[in-house]
């Protein structure tokens, strides 16, 4: 059974087949940073500009590369929030119209959906070689430019929210921290890469644990950079996040261990509260995904920490973890056997609570 996969919720435009929810046939990603990267983040305007641009030669290319026509899927599963409004837009009317001209099912998936059955794809090779399909329940850890929430999942349709940021998103804080030391758009690759030449415990930057629950807070800690940035380089600072310093009077080793202490503040919390989540859920097994579920260091230490607590880690390849349609699929997939099917008014939504 084939499903065609639709995600424009972001910066990314993307269309995937993947076979029976988990063999991906093809997940071809059109990536805007060359866009964004001059704005230090998304321009929502010109996002779905550009969405309305790539979004048929993207379908198009993913039909081609699977081998496939539309005559032979059986439905259409399309992203339709949380999102950029404009940018979800795209996507939703593309779907509708292209199911309504061929007579296909539609199928309406959550972007937090895809995600978290991002851990079902096989990717690479066979599914096994990865540990396998998590089994249910399991704590799903989200963490992406937009979210970071931390779900427990009993199966499909059966999700509990058991946390969530407060303010940023861990890649939201990423990309700003990036912004701050003139290191381009989207933050994370970049930090990640000059943190492994840094000293993680050279800054000592804070860490809001919030004990009380299951939330995560991420703005103190960028907050903390600037700081750290306006006292280092005695330079005025402009607004948080308005734009970089000159940093003239930074080093790239004070740069990479600012990004090593950074990256280690983000990743401490992460892995403390994922660690409470599975102990408070009597849970054994966490999924991971969301762009900064590719960040190395992140990987490393939530592989110690589920080896420390006998706890079965799945963690996506990185393609998996950033937005793709192949997870819309997947999810879709689920719906589509359980007989949801979109009506034809489905109408995207920013703010979709899963
Ligand atoms: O899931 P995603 O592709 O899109 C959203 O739904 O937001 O995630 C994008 C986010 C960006 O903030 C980006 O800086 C971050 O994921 N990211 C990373 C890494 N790769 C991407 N963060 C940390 N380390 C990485 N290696
Ligand atoms: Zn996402």
């Amino acid at each position: 059974m084939l499903i065609l996969g639709i995600d424009t919720s972001c910066d990314d435009t993307s269309a995937s087949v993947v076979e029976d929810g988990k063999k991906i046939l093809s997940n071809v990603v059109s990536s805007q940073e060359s866009i964004h990267r001059k704005y230090g983040g998304i321009v929502p305007e010109l996002a779905s500009r550009r969405h309305i641009e790539t979004i048929w030669p993207v379908v198009d290319e993913a039909l081609r590369s699977a081998q496939t026509r539309l005559e032979t899927l059986a439905a259409v599963a399309v992203c339709y929030g949380p999102g950029l409004i404009g940018s979800l837009l795209v996507g939703c009317s593309f779907a509708k119209s292209l199911c309504f001209s061929r007579g296909i099912p539609l199928v309406a998936v959550n972007h937090l959906e895809g995600h978290i059955f991002s851990s079902f794809l096989e990717e690479g090779g066979p599914l096994a070689d990865r540990g396998g399909a998590p089994e249910f329940p399991f704590i799903s850890l989200i963490v992406s430019g937009g979210h970071t929430s931390l779900y427990r999942v009993d199966g499909f349709g059966r999700y509990t929210e058991l946390g969530r940021t407060r303010d940023d998103a861990a890649g939201e804080a990423y990309d700003k921290v990036s912004k701050l030391l003139g290191l381009g758009y989207p933050g994370g690759p970049p930090i990640d890469r000059l943190a492994h030449e840094g000293n993680p415990a050279a800054v000592d930057f804070p860490r809001a644990y919030l004990p009380e629950g299951l939330d995560f807070s991420f703005s103190g800690l960028k907050t903390a950079v600037l700081n750290f940035l306006r006292t280092t380089t005695g330079e005025k600072a402009k607004a948080p996040a308005a734009s970089h310093f000159e940093l003239r009077t930074l080093n790239i080793e004070l740069i990479r261990d600012i990004c090593a202490s950074f990256q280690q503040a983000v990743v401490d919390v992460l892995v403390r509260k994922t660690a409470w989540a599975a102990e408070r859920e009597k849970v054994n097994k966490i999924t991971v995904s969301g762009g900064v579920g590719a960040n190395t260091a992140l990987g490393r230490a939530l592989a110690l920490m589920a080896k420390k607590n006998g706890l079965q880690l799945f963690i996506p390849p990185a393609s998996l973890c950033t937005d793709n349609a192949a997870m819309i699929a997947a999810a879709g997939h689920r719906h589509f056997i359980a007989c949801d099917i979109a009506a034809m008014n489905l109408n995207p939504v920013a703010y979709l609570p899963l």
